[in-house]
């Protein structure tokens, strides 16, 4: 075997790599819950791309046959059901998965310096990620999906000047056709899915070089015993990697249940209407698009104005791609922020998910006004930030990772 070895390692640095990425790759002592979830995105990429691959097989890209292969993929292939709501369930987990490792990206400013690149890498990812979830709901062409694309497509319309020709060409027809559900297919299972593979690596790549932050947020690199190994650091293979499987287990077992009890979990994950083959003739009564694009939709809704609406969508996303550079504080961990940090961070939270939960139902006038008043919360956190990070008062952070 190690004769073997020495013949791959003279021609590819494949032990040089499990080893800066794995048994010489020393990671904080003190991750906690919150660090389980990269490795579980990891873990449902992997997913999404298996259980994809396998659909594709008995899949059928036309207007006149997509709903009819899903039926098919469902009653007839073997083990097809399991196939599908893996991957549609997988959807779902994807976006709480990465929703949570973002939090804990806000909670210990794992942005901040050196990470920057790693947080605009893994910002890339969640935008790729949001195409590919969109175009794939076009795939099972049923009520939602036509509607759902239909409202988002025509979005684009606001543009000014090129706004018509601009819809017209995404859509490569005058209406959402059967070119349309091919060209998303392409993307979906080629275009985005290398896109998204790609950026991972580097997002990998950005982190293993500056270093894993932590709950403390304190950097191990200064303290290293004579051999150059952090002391607060231990190697991550074996010790994250067994720690890891612990939340793979816990993950797939509540994975696992929601597939096999609760697939389309009330309405959430498959939404009623899209039982129904798609009808450009028939306009569902309520056109929501799945809950992990609602807090962006809510904000979308809430001014009145359409094109404003889209800018405001839009920079909803922009802000976090430069939450780096909005964050002053002299300490990167919520543990040793002031007041103002923590109670902004709280805010935050509570309005994208009370703007999620807007973004599913039908608006009337007081859910217009909570959404502005939430959507107002939401640019209050990023625009303020610069100030309140500078101005309020900082615990002192110890030198060494606290347990
Ligand atoms: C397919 C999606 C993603 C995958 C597979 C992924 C994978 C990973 C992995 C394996 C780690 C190291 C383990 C850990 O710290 O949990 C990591 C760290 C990190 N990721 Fe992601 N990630 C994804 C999306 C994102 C997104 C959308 C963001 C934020 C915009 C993000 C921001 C970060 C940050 C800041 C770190 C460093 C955390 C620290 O050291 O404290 N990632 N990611």
């Amino acid at each position: 075997m190690s004769k073997f070895m020495d013949w791959v390692d003279a021609r590819f640095p494949a032990t040089k790599m499990w080893e800066d990425h794995l048994s010489k790759y020393y990671a904080p002592k003190n991750f906690n819950f919150f660090y389980f979830f990269g490795s579980l995105a990891l873990l449902v990429l992997v997913n999404q791309i298996v259980t994809g691959v396998w659909l594709t097989m008995s899949y059928t890209p036309s207007a006149e046959e997509a709903f009819a292969s899903v039926e098919y993929i469902m009653r007839d292939v073997e083990y097809g059901s399991i196939l599908r709501l893996l991957h549609s369930t997988g959807a779902s987990a994807f976006f709480i998965v990465v929703y949570l490792h973002m939090f804990r990206g806000l909670l210990y400013g794992s942005y901040q310096k050196p990470r920057e690149l790693v947080w605009v890498f893994g910002m890339l990812i969640y935008l790729a990620l949001m195409a590919e979830a969109f175009m794939g709901y076009l795939l099972p062409w049923g009520q939602m999906s036509y509607w759902g694309a239909q409202v988002i497509i025509s979005l684009f319309g606001a543009i000014p000047v090129i706004g018509n020709d601009l819809t017209q060409w995404i859509r490569g027809d005058y209406l959402i056709s059967g070119i349309t559900l091919n060209r998303f297919f392409a993307l979906h299972v080629v275009a985005l899915p290398i896109v998204i593979l790609g950026l991972v690596v580097l997002h990998i790549l950005a982190l293993h070089e500056v270093g894993s932050n932590n709950p403390d947020g304190v950097d191990i690199k200064k303290h290293k015993d004579e051999n150059g190994i952090p002391l607060d650091g231990i190697a991550f293979h074996p010790y994250y990697t067994v720690k890891d499987i612990v939340g793979v287990v816990v993950f797939l077992f509540i994975f696992c249940f929601i597939v096999f009890f609760f697939p389309e979990m009330g309405g959430y994950f498959l939404e009623k209407p899209n039982f129904e083959q798609a009808n450009p003739f028939k306009t569902p009564e309520h056109i929501a698009p799945v809950w992990y694009f609602t807090p962006f939709y809510a904000i979308l809704r809430a001014i009145p104005d359409k094109l404003m609406g889209v800018i405001a969508m839009g920079a909803s996303i922009a802000l976090l791609f430069v939450l780096p550079w909005l964050d002053r504080s002299p300490v990167k961990s919520m543990r040793y922020k002031g007041w103002m940090s923590k109670i902004w961070l709280l805010v935050f939270c509570i309005s994208f998910v009370i703007l999620g939960i807007l973004g599913v139902l039908a608006p009337t006038p007081e859910r217009t006004l909570v959404s502005q008043i939430c959507t107002f919360l939401y640019f209050a956190y990023f625009i303020l930030m610069p100030f309140y990070t500078r101005l309020e008062k900082t615990k002192p952070v110890p030198e060494r990772v606290t347990g």
